[in-house]
């Protein structure tokens, strides 16, 4: 889309009206139990390396409805320029509205917000043994934890703010889902608007439901935007993914958690961050030491063929056409009269029926957005050949692909109608859709 760019300077530029107070007396990266973080003595912690900063923050907006300060506990860059960029709220929907405001470690060895009237804003849900000695530390990477200050393993927390991200995805940390213990979805939510961090209206979350997993942007309840299924390399919706060389991208699938994580492959001393837009839009920003900066690296969806569904079932999407909206070689509109009047909403269908077996046969169609896998069905050990098998003998079938594109192995086949396609320049995949025999004779 192209408002993309506009909309992700115009949120820079409004930045600048966010009113800000902050001045740091002394700074370490910890706070021990027997120390408190409050908005009057202006401290923060610093994270080793200088990069992170947490401490208080408060937000006027312009248009503020009652004028108030309302204060948070976050963590932002520590840059030395006016505009701060926070990657992390703890308070999000539940700010202070005084001043007065303490960060504190609790009897039950919780982190906790008290406002003026010492009543919690916000605490940590640590359920563990009640006087556990725990320190709260600001990590190099922007993780704050809290950790038993007893431990040996330092890479064992009682409670990590990574696991509550808000609308940024820094490397390291994971987004996706926990699926033992207390079920923890990390996904990102975007601030309400630029100057207001409670959760606004887009979300990006892994769908954990189907064999495949994607990530869908959500704009409230209603999907967006689809990345497609990872590949083992990439998610296949994002194409251009296979391009991104300095960042290393990490596909979780296992029996504890499914999720995403990124590391930036640090040759160049660049830095890299993912974020959900007020605006709506999924970003992924970097910049370098030398140039601070922040450039947007790329931001889905990208264009019209990006949007869900835009062309409805057994249709795809190609920006070099007009209209951009295609029915699969084989099908015709469902709605002729709609189609022309550019609403391909109700997508195509079949101009031949299946015969369900002889009869029938299979077009390949490349450098394609496999269509949405939340139906699909997946068999890792086969390969194409028994894939396609497979798809002959049940009459279900609609289609089958590759899974792992990295090693041909694995087959993914769909038995419903074929959602949200479309048609890249590079580096897209090919898809085997069912289609009645007499249709692949070319007209
Ligand atoms: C707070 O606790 C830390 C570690 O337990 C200790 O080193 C420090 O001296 C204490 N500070 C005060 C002011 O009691
Ligand atoms: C904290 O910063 C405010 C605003 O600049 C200042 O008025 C106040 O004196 C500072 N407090 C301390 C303890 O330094
Ligand atoms: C803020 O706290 C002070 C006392 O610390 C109190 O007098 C004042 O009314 C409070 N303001 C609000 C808006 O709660
Ligand atoms: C703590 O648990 C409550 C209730 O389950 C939840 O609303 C709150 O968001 C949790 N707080 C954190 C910091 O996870
Ligand atoms: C990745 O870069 C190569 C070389 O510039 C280019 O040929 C290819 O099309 C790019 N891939 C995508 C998906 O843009
Ligand atoms: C095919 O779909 C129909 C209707 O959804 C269902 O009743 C039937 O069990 C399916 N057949 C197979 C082989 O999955
Ligand atoms: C292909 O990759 C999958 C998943 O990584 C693995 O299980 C399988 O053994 C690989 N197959 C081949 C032929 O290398």
């Amino acid at each position: 889309m192209k408002g993309a760019l506009p909309n992700f300077y115009h949120s820079c530029t409004i930045f600048f009206f966010v009113s800000l107070q902050f001045h740091h007396v002394f700074s370490t990266n910890t706070l021990s139990s027997n120390e408190t973080l409050t908005i009057s003595s202006n401290r923060t912690l610093v994270s080793p390396g200088d990069v992170f900063e947490l401490g208080f923050f408060k937000t006027t907006t312009r248009n503020s409805q009652d004028g108030a300060d309302r204060w948070y506990l976050g963590i932002w860059y520590k840059t030395t320029s006016d505009q701060r960029t926070y990657v992390w709220v703890a308070n999000r929907d539940n700010p202070l509205h005084n001043s007065t405001g303490t960060l504190k470690i609790s009897h039950s060895s919780n982190l906790v917000l008290l406002d003026q009237s010492d009543t919690p804003v916000w605490s940590t849900n640590f359920t563990g043994v009640a006087h556990l000695p725990v320190t709260a530390e600001l990590l190099a990477n922007g993780n704050f934890v809290l950790r038993d200050s007893k431990t040996k393993d330092l890479n064992r927390f009682v409670w990590q703010s990574f696991d509550f991200p808000v609308d940024t995805l820094l490397p390291e940390m994971k987004l996706g889902r926990n699926l033992i213990g207390p079920e923890k979805e990390k996904i990102l939510t975007s601030w309400k608007s630029p100057t207001d961090p409670s959760s606004g209206d887009y979300s990006f979350i892994l769908e954990t439901e189907g064999f495949l997993h994607e990530f869908y942007l959500l704009n409230n309840e209603f999907k967006v935007y689809r990345t497609g299924p990872w590949n083992g390399a990439r998610f296949n919706g994002i194409p251009k993914m296979q391009n991104w060389s300095y960042i290393v991208n990490n596909f979780i699938d296992e029996e504890e958690e499914v999720g995403y994580s990124f590391q930036v492959n640090n040759n160049h001393n660049i830095h890299s961050r993912f974020r959900m837009s007020y605006t709506g839009y999924l970003q992924v920003i970097t910049w370098t030491n030398t140039v601070p900066q922040r450039n947007m690296f790329w931001s889905f969806p990208e264009d019209t063929c990006d949007l869900y569904i835009v062309c409805g079932p057994y249709a795809y999407c190609d920006m070099h056409t007009t209209p951009t909206c295609n029915c699969i070689k084989g099908f015709v509109p469902k709605n002729a009269r709609a189609w022309e009047l550019r609403d391909a909403s109700s997508g195509c269908v079949r101009s031949k029926r299946l015969s369900c077996g002889e009869g029938d046969g299979f077009l390949r169609m490349s450098q394609m957005k496999l269509p949405e896998t939340s139906e699909a069905v997946v068999d890792e050990v086969i390969e194409l050949k028994e894939c396609r098998e497979k798809c002959v003998r049940d009459c279900n079938c609609t289609g089958y692909a590759n899974m792992d594109n990295m090693n041909g192995s694995g087959c993914v086949m769909w038995t419903g109608e074929l959602l949200d396609m479309r048609k890249y320049d590079a580096g897209g995949h090919d898809i085997y859709v069912k289609v009645a025999e007499a249709s692949l004779v070319p007209s």
